[in-house]
């Protein structure tokens, strides 16, 4: 396999002045990630900030109702409400030992704003977090917790105001800015070293849960391993340990949108074609002219009209198959999940758990674990609309 790629997707397309920080960053991979210093106070950080490991609850209402196991992965039991918060300790971490001290960062829904936030003030640095500014407003408890930790926060007026444009202006800050600024990326997707570190930082979802699923039922794995996609971190970091295991399916849920014909969607593995983002090349909505279309989810977390190139890799080789969850099914499983286990989940980890509501005759007597990849307190400024 090419370096940098995954299959026939990855890369680094990405302008002549933004090499010298990749290459910067894939040296510390090789000589700081593995070094006893990184890995212990790694280690030490999951366990006393974020609380790792994360439980992984039976859920026996919703099991009862839908005639099949479900299991979750809690990565809402995080300090700071979501998985993101994973990827941003390791790279902050790894940020301070090169000697940096500002977290560049750019956010959809806020949980990876919130998340850098965290670590930049853990690590005494500095953090500026790009948002765009229709997330700003949607997402309104995320931008009050970021500001009171400190973090500087930049909306973005271009655009659909949204993920996208977010990266955009947060790599441009990174252009000018490379000597003193890790760009914490928050997602496993952009150039070349980014979809390898996030997912190096993630795949501890996978790692623990696929033993404490085996500790919980005499050494079976899972049936169906289900996660929402993004940017694809938490999917990659729930596939990872398992991907060598045949009889286990990898579903990757995608944001359909509202699922009216040629609404904008968030689905370009099931919609997209080959093309290149955020130094990638990966599945996009685009034009047939190559423009970026507009995307959509009332998740902000899903909204992106890309996707890491390791699920594109995993969709064209049938390893992962990728499917979608429209806003009023992630919105029904919002309700369902809170009203009968008392769990209210992110409205992006939402999309994964319709997919087993919406599959259940499908799924009838399979286990099924899910990963619930966020918290959904900062979602009900969005539900007091819609309910
Ligand atoms: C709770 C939650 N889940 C999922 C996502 C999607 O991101 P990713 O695909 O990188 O996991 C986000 C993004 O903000 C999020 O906040």
């Amino acid at each position: 396999m090419k370096k940098g790629y995954f299959g026939d997707f990855g890369g680094q397309f990405i302008p002549e002045l933004l090499m010298p920080p990749l290459i910067e960053l894939e040296e510390a991979m090789a000589t700081i990630l593995p070094t006893e210093e990184f890995q212990t106070r790694f280690t030490n950080m999951l366990k006393e900030n974020v609380g790792r490991p994360s439980a992984i609850t039976y859920c026996p209402n919703l099991s009862k109702d839908l005639g099949l196991d479900l299991w979750l992965k809690r990565e809402d039991l995080n300090h700071s409400g979501a998985h993101k918060i994973n990827n941003t300790l390791g790279q902050g971490l790894l940020a301070k030992m090169m000697g940096k001290d500002v977290l560049l960062a750019e956010t959809g829904a806020g949980m990876h704003g919130v998340a850098t936030t965290v670590a930049a003030a853990m690590l005494d640095m500095k953090a500026v977090i790009y948002m765009g500014a229709t997330d700003v407003v949607r997402q309104a408890p995320n931008v009050n917790r970021m500001r009171l930790m400190g973090a500087e926060i930049v909306p973005v007026e271009s655009g659909t105001k949204t993920l996208k444009d977010a990266i955009n202006e947060a790599l441009r800050r990174w252009l000018s800015d490379q000597e003193t600024t890790h760009y914490c990326f928050g997602t496993a997707a952009g150039p070349h070293p980014f979809p390898t570190l996030v997912r190096e930082f993630q795949q501890i979802i996978s790692k623990e849960a696929r033993q404490q699923f085996m500790d919980r039922n005499a050494g079976r794995l899972p049936d169906v391993v289900v996660a929402c996609v993004g940017g694809g971190s938490n999917a990659i970091g729930m596939f990872h340990n398992f991907v060598p295991d045949e009889s286990v399916e990898l579903v990757g849920v995608e944001a359909a949108g509202t699922g009216e014909p040629g609404c904008y969607s968030s689905a370009p593995l099931d919609h997209g074609t080959d093309g290149v983002l955020h130094g990638m090349l990966t599945k996009l909505l685009q034009t047939v002219d190559g423009q970026i279309e507009p995307s959509h989810s009332v998740a902000p977390g899903l909204d992106y009209p890309g996707v890491g190139p390791e699920h594109a890799h995993l969709h064209a080789t049938g390893r992962g198959h990728y499917v979608t969850i429209n806003d009023e099914q992630a919105i029904n499983a919002f309700k369902v999940l809170s009203r009968r286990e008392g769990i209210i989940p992110a409205l992006e980890s939402s999309h994964a758990v319709a997919y087993a509501i919406e599959n259940k005759d499908r799924l009838q007597g399979k286990s099924v674990l899910v990963c619930l990849s966020g918290r959904g307190d900062k979602d009900l400024g969005i539900l007091d609309q819609i309910l």
